[in-house]
């Protein structure tokens, strides 16, 4: 691929590549289509890209099977093992294609039970969601106000929240408010660029803790309470105030991170985390599917299976 609309993804063949130490390779058979890829594709992300050569392979979430182990592997995985993976994308190295080799540490097994397709869309926005909540450094009993809830991210910080005991406030349109209740929400609101005036309706004070999912980014930050905290998934820093700690959450920092991942895992087994999938596409109509994520409204993930 290189860079423009969703038709400038096209299926190529790549050189085959090979687990050296402490790597495992995977057959990928399910990868989930994020937003990320959108923006590799339309060439945002050109400056990070253009160090490699095209052609470039997005995708950040893949699922598959573990089909060569290299030497000094120590996490248990085995030839055969159903996995997941985050992949941060580098050049012809992403989670859009069929055999991709990564550290050990970056696969993980697949939750029991669970198919490619459905382990593909937990990887990189759980553990982004992970992130998120571990830079707000809520207790339990504290509050947190979640944007963009219905979404995977923002599915996955509710459901995460709730499970470490947070109160939880989050914006849904209408027809995603009874979603957003099932993911465990304890107040759902009407989304929309006023949300903060409803939120603080229920805490007038202002919440703990805000993940910003739907990138409202100023809007949102009346929502905090003095001495709260305030993270953001583009980059977005607001400016100092009222002793608000704003971070940047950024989820390549947690590649490799095995443990974090695994927890996910378990958290799906336990059925405290839900894997939604919307639809799935072969290779040749993963177009469609870009262009269905950037129109918007899509619930649970496209996913491309191979
Ligand atoms: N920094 C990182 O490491 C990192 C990692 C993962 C994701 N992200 C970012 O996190 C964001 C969410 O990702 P995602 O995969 O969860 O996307 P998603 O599944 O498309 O979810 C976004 C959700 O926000 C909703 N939304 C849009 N505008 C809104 C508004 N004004 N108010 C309230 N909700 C609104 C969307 O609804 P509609 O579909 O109806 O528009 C959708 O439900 C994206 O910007 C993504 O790039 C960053």
């Amino acid at each position: 691929m290189v860079h423009g609309g969703p038709e400038a993804l096209e299926i190529v063949d790549l050189p085959e590549v090979h687990a050296g130490p402490g790597q495992v390779r995977v057959r990928i058979y399910a990868a989930a289509v994020n937003p990320t890829d959108t923006m590799a594709r339309n060439g945002s992300r050109a400056e990070q890209q253009k160090v490699d050569p095209p052609p470039y392979v997005p995708g950040m979430d893949a699922a598959g099977i573990v089909d060569e182990v290299g030497d000094g592997v120590s996490t248990g995985v085995r030839v055969g093992d159903a996995v997941m993976a985050m992949v941060v994308p580098k050049g012809s190295h992403g989670a859009y294609r069929e055999q991709v080799v990564l550290q050990a540490r970056a696969v993980v097994p697949a939750p029991a039970g669970t198919t490619h397709v459905e382990a593909c869309t937990l990887p990189m926005n759980g553990l982004t969601a992970r992130q998120s909540l571990d830079l707000l450094d809520l207790s339990p009993g504290q509050t947190l106000a979640v944007t963009g809830a219905a979404g995977a991210y923002g599915g996955y910080v509710v459901q995460l929240a709730k499970a470490e005991g947070l109160t939880v406030i989050a914006d849904a349109s209408e027809v995603d408010h009874a979603l957003v209740a099932a993911l465990g929400a304890d107040i759902v609101v009407r989304r929309g660029n006023d949300v903060a005036t409803r939120i603080l309706e229920h805490f007038p004070h202002g919440v703990d803790g805000l993940a910003d999912g739907a990138v409202l980014n100023e809007k949102v930050i009346p929502t905090v309470r003095d001495g709260g905290a305030f993270t953001s998934v583009r980059g977005f820093v607001g400016a100092p105030q009222r002793g608000i700690t704003f971070t940047v959450t950024s989820v390549r920092t947690y590649d490799g991170d095995f443990e974090k991942l695994d927890r996910l895992r378990q958290l799906v087994e336990s059925r405290a985390l839900t894997l939604r999938v919307a639809a799935t596409y072969p290779p040749e109509r993963v177009g469609e599917a870009h262009r269905r994520l950037e129109a918007g409204g899509t619930r649970g993930r496209l996913v491309m299976t191979f």
